[in-house]
């Protein structure tokens, strides 16, 4: 911590004096060389560039462009006072506010997890599923920032969306994006570890959830801006208990599930089998795992 603070001074003086030239590609440069500490080179590298072109409001073919071209002083005042953030490890996408997510824009911050690459494999089978059924009923539970639903519901038009979360911020900030993204979705907020049925009257054709599902044990392996900055709530679940989460989405959906509707997890690749047992066990068929981009057994798909 305290070698990227002494570089972060280093950096202020040496813009500060007189007559020095930045260009954007220098600056990117150097952002990058002070990020390796924390990031690999390529991550490193794609954090810089995105840093620098979403905080200027350059695109990518106007870098291309300008990039011997120098920054001014307001932009370089922009930058330089975001920078620190980056470099004591919090997240880009929470600096920017913004994260993509199956090709739209969302608000994000600290309240919601950061919508990850591989849960839009997950949203790609849902719509080709859902495209089958006339308006079809759509629950997500855990919605968080609302990625899953939202882009769900822009992608089947004839759907009905209903999204739950325990949590207030995440919920304001799923119905910011549903606003962004001029999209209908009910969102009440639910606490799901509890006997008490989901606030929704409706029986749903599909069910989807992508609760917390890392163990505690599981935190030394990941990066530390994700474990100081994301939510715990939406990541973290005891060693003594890894499946919580869905034996209680699977009790509530078989009551809200209409016959033959579909529930599909996002899971821990380390607990696949347990899950196909846990999905027999209370009544479920076709219970199918499927793989991730990174060949994780990372999704099961169930039928009522
Ligand atoms: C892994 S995040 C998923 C967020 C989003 N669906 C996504 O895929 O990016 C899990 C979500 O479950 C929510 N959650 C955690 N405990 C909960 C509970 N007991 N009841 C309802 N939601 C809960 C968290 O607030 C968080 O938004």
């Amino acid at each position: 911590m305290q070698t990227f603070s002494k570089s972060y001074r280093l950096v202020k003086i040496k813009y500060s004096a007189k007559n020095l030239v930045i260009t954007l590609n220098s600056y990117i440069k150097q952002l990058k060389g002070e990020l390796q500490g924390l990031y690999n080179e390529h991550e490193a590298s794609s954090i810089s560039e995105l840093f620098v072109l979403e905080i200027l409001n350059i695109s990518r073919t106007k870098y291309l462009i300008e990039k011997d071209d120098s920054i001014g002083k307001t932009s370089l005042h922009l930058l330089e006072e975001k920078k620190e953030r980056l470099l004591e490890g919090e997240p880009v996408k929470y600096i920017l506010n913004k994260a993509w997510f199956f090709d739209l824009e969302f608000y994000v911050d600290k309240s919601v997890l950061i919508p990850r690459q591989e849960t839009e494999i997950l949203v790609n089978y849902i719509i080709e599923e859902a495209s089958n059924i006339k308006n079809p009923k759509i629950l997500d539970i855990g919605t968080g920032s609302g990625c899953i639903t939202i882009s769900v519901k822009c992608n089947v038009l004839d759907a009905s969306v209903f999204a739950v979360d325990i949590s207030k911020d995440a919920l304001r900030v799923a119905i910011k994006n549903a606003n962004i993204h001029k999209v209908d979705v009910c969102f009440e907020q639910y606490y799901v570890l509890s006997a008490k049925n989901l606030p929704l009257d409706d029986r749903f054709d599909i069910i989807i959830s992508n609760p917390p599902y890392v163990t505690e044990s599981e935190k030394i392996q990941m990066h530390k801006n994700v474990l100081d900055y994301e939510p715990n709530l939406a990541l973290f679940v005891s060693d003594d208990d890894p499946l919580l989460f869905y034996r209680y989405i699977i009790e509530k959906a078989k009551y809200s599930l209409k016959k033959g509707g579909q529930l599909w997890f996002e899971i821990n690749e380390n607990f696949s089998d347990q899950m196909l047992k846990l999905c027999s066990k209370n009544g479920f068929e076709n219970n199918v795992v499927i793989k991730d981009l990174n060949k994780k057994l990372r999704f099961i798909k169930c039928k009522r």
